[in-house]
C-alpha cells in the first residue's frame, strides 16, 4: 500500500519521495505499541504525505486516528492518498493542541527541521496526551541532531535513540514531565522595524528578522507606490505584510502560507501591531485561492527547501502563480540568495525584471507583469 502513495499536490520530481526509510522505521519500531493503542488512542504529527497515518491504519486496522500536519500540501496529499486507498474515514485532521492529543497513548512524529517546532510539539504532547503516552519520533540521519534529544528531554523524563536502519533513526520518548506555562507563541519587539513579531515554533526564522527579509524591507518605499492590494506570498510570521501595512495606511495585504504555524503567527503579528483590519492571512498552497489579475504588488522571500530537501520547485510554483495573480503593470518584489540566480525564472514567469539591490549575500529584484500576461511584452 505504501508504494501507491503520491506527494501530489506537492512538487513531484525524481529525487523527491512520498515515503522514505524513516517512515518505515517509525512504523516498525512503533508496531507493538500501535497494536495495543486501540481506536482513538493514536495521533500522528507532521506526517509527510500519509505514510505514517495510512501505514499505521492499514497494518493495525485503526480507527479515529488524529492527525496534525503543519504543511497544507502534506494535508492535501494525505487526503488524496487516503481516498485512493479507501481509508479516508479512518482519521481526522486537527490543529496542534488539546483536541489532537487528549487521551492519546501513541504518537508517531516525523521530526521537524526547526528545534523550536519540535519544542512546541513536545510541550503539547506532554501537556495534553495520556500520561502513559509513548512518542516515536523519526528522521533521516542527516537531519537528526543531538539537540533534538535535548529538546525532547525538556518535556519527557525518558528519551532513547533506536539503532539506525537505512540511514534513519527513531527517538522514543515517554514519561511526560509536568508542564509549565504554555511556551508558544513567542513575542518579540523588532526595534529596527518598530514591529512586534509573534512566532509559533515551526514558523520560519522564529521571532527573528531573516537577513533576506531585512534587505527586501530596505526597498519598501520603492515598491509600487500606487498599490492598493498587496500579497505577502509565503508570509511566515507576517513581517513583510505588517511592515507594508504599517507604512501605507490605505493598502490592504493578504498573507498566504502553507504552514499552519506561520498562518497563526502572522495573524497574531498583524493583531499585535494594530493592522489586523487590513492584513488577512490564509493557509494556501502558494496563491491557489486568489483570483487572476487581482493584486498590484506581491512581496516574496521564497523558500529554497521542500521539507528537508533543497529544491527550487516551491519557488517556481510561487513565481508561476504570481504571473497569474498580478494585474498588468503589477510588481513582484523578491529577494534570494544571489547564487540561486532566480532572475531568469521571474522574468519568464512574471515579466521584465530588474536587479534593484545586491549585497554580499542577497539580490533583490523587481518584476513588472507585462500587458499580455506573464511573458514580457
Ligand atoms: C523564506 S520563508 C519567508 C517567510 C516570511 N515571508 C519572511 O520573510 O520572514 C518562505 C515561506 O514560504 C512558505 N512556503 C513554502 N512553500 C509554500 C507554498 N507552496 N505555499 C505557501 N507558502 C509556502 C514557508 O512556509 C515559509 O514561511
Amino acid at each position: 500500500m505504501l508504494g501507491r502513495l503520491r506527494r501530489y499536490p506537492d512538487v513531484e520530481a525524481v529525487n523527491l519521495y512520498a515515503v522514505d526509510a524513516a517512515d518505515r522505521l517509525i512504523l516498525d519500531v512503533a508496531a507493538d505499541a500501535l497494536a495495543v493503542a486501540g481506536d482513538g488512542g493514536v495521533a500522528v504529527i507532521d506526517d509527510g504525505y500519509g505514510a505514517l497515518t495510512l501505514g499505521a491504519v492499514a497494518a493495525h486496522d485503526l480507527r479515529r486516528v488524529r492527525v496534525h500536519q503543519d504543511l497544507l500540501t502534506g494535508e492535501l496529499a494525505l487526503a488524496n492518498n487516503a481516498r485512493a486507498v479507501g481509508l479516508a474515514d479512518r482519521y481526522t485532521a486537527h490543529a496542534l493542541g488539546r483536541e489532537l492529543l487528549e487521551g492519546v497513548r501513541v504518537v508517531l512524529l516525523r521530526l521537524p527541521r526547526a528545534l523550536s517546532g519540535l519544542a512546541e510539539i513536545a510541550d503539547a504532547i506532554a501537556r495534553y496526551a495520556d500520561p502513559g503516552v509513548r512518542v516515536f519520533a523519526g528522521a533521516r540521519d542527516k537531519y537528526l541532531t543531538p539537540a533534538m534529544n535535548d529538546v525532547l528531554a525538556e518535556s519527557f523524563s525518558s528519551v532513547q535513540a533506536s539503532r539506525g536502519r537505512q540511514k534513519s533513526r527513531i527517538l522514543t520518548a515517554r514519561d511526560p514531565k509536568s508542564p509549565g506555562p504554555v511556551p508558544y507563541p513567542i513575542r518579540e519587539q523588532l526595534e529596527e522595524l518598530d514591529l512586534e513579531v509573534v512566532a509559533h515554533g515551526a514558523a520560519f526564522s522564529g521571532p527573528r528578522l531573516d537577513l533576506g527579509t531585512r534587505f527586501l524591507i530596505e526597498h519598501l518605499r520603492r515598491m509600487k507606490p500606487d498599490a492598493h492590494q498587496a500579497i505577502d506570498l509565503g508570509c511566515g510570521t507576517g513581517i513583510l505584510a505588517v511592515a507594508l501595512a504599517k507604512a501605507r495606511p490605505h493598502l490592504t495585504v493578504v498573507g498566504t502560507d502553507q504552514s499552519a504555524a506561520a498562518v497563526a503567527s502572522a495573524r497574531a503579528t498583524a493583531a499585535a501591531n494594530g493592522v489586523a483590519d487590513r492584513v488577512t492571512v490564509v493557509r494556501d498552497d502558494a496563491m491557489s485561492a486568489i483570483g487572476d489579475n487581482s493584486a498590484d504588488l506581491v512581496l516574496c522571500n521564497p523558500p529554497f527547501h521542500i521539507g528537508a530537501a533543497v529544491h527550487t520547485g516551491s519557488a517556481i510554483k510561487m513565481f508561476t502563480e504570481t504571473g497569474r495573480v498580478l494585474r498588468p503593470g503589477g510588481e513582484l518584489w523578491t529577494v534570494y540568495n544571489s547564487h540561486l540566480n532566480y532572475r531568469g525564472v521571474v522574468e519568464r514567469f512574471v515579466g521584465k525584471t530588474d536587479v534593484v539591490g545586491r549585497n554580499r549575500k542577497f539580490t533583490v529584484t523587481r518584476s513588472v507583469r507585462g500587458l499580455r500576461g506573464a511573458r514580457p511584452d
